[in-house]
């Protein structure tokens, strides 16, 4: 009885480990205040949308990108007055994910898709160049994990930014052209949000 538990419970423990395998920085190690608000969506998601942050600039180490991290959330929380940063998670040069909105939140980071999708940002400007291997990675195991814990839908589609949202570079082209190349990559969103403000 006693070594078929710990069978069960060690099954568990390597699936857990299967299942979502990156590093996770949580906002607390981040340094995240609280969001002003919450709003949560209904899982699993149907789709899931990569970003670049384009500023901050890409980060190797962990301090460089926790202060992006908090930088993002100034931003994003008090210049723009949104609830929180917008993303729901976002992947660093240090190959860890960092814990932004997290799962089952409405995100800031596509409008009319921020409450049906989950929104992912490497850290970085990647019109030209692509993000180092680790980070592509930890960005493909996210996605993965959240197929696995019920998050997304396992028949997702998987959008950059620019197919979304019309006037935007996001995720840069070089990250576009990669992402074009991942299972569930689609080249026909339902629908493309065009900014209604009138340029000045
Ligand atoms: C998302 O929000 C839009 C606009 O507020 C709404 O029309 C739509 O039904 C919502 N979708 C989901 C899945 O909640």
């Amino acid at each position: 009885m006693q070594s078929w538990l710990i069978f069960v419970f060690g099954l568990g423990v390597l699936g857990q480990g299967e299942m979502c395998d990156f590093e996770l920085v949580t906002r607390e190690e981040w340094g995240a205040r609280p969001p002003t608000d919450v709003q949560t969506m209904q899982d699993p998601v149907p789709y899931v949308i990569i970003h670049h942050t384009y500023q901050p600039p890409a980060c190797s180490s962990s301090e460089d990108c926790i202060k992006a991290m908090r930088w993002m959330q100034d931003f994003h929380q008090i210049d723009r007055k949104w609830n929180d940063i917008g993303y729901n998670f976002v992947i660093g040069g240090d190959g860890k994910a960092y814990t932004g909105r997290g799962w089952s939140v409405v995100g800031a980071h596509s409008p009319s898709y921020n409450n049906q999708s989950i929104g992912i940002s490497l850290i970085g400007d990647w019109r030209v160049e692509l993000p180092p291997p680790k980070q592509i990675e930890t960005a493909r195991k996210v996605i993965d994990c959240g197929v696995q814990t019920g998050k997304i839908r396992p028949d997702y589609k998987l959008f950059g930014h620019q197919q979304v949202r019309q006037g935007t570079e996001c995720p840069g082209q070089r990250l576009l052209d990669e992402i074009s190349t991942w299972d569930h990559f689609s080249k026909t969103p339902p629908f493309v949000w065009v900014p209604n403000e009138i340029p000045t």
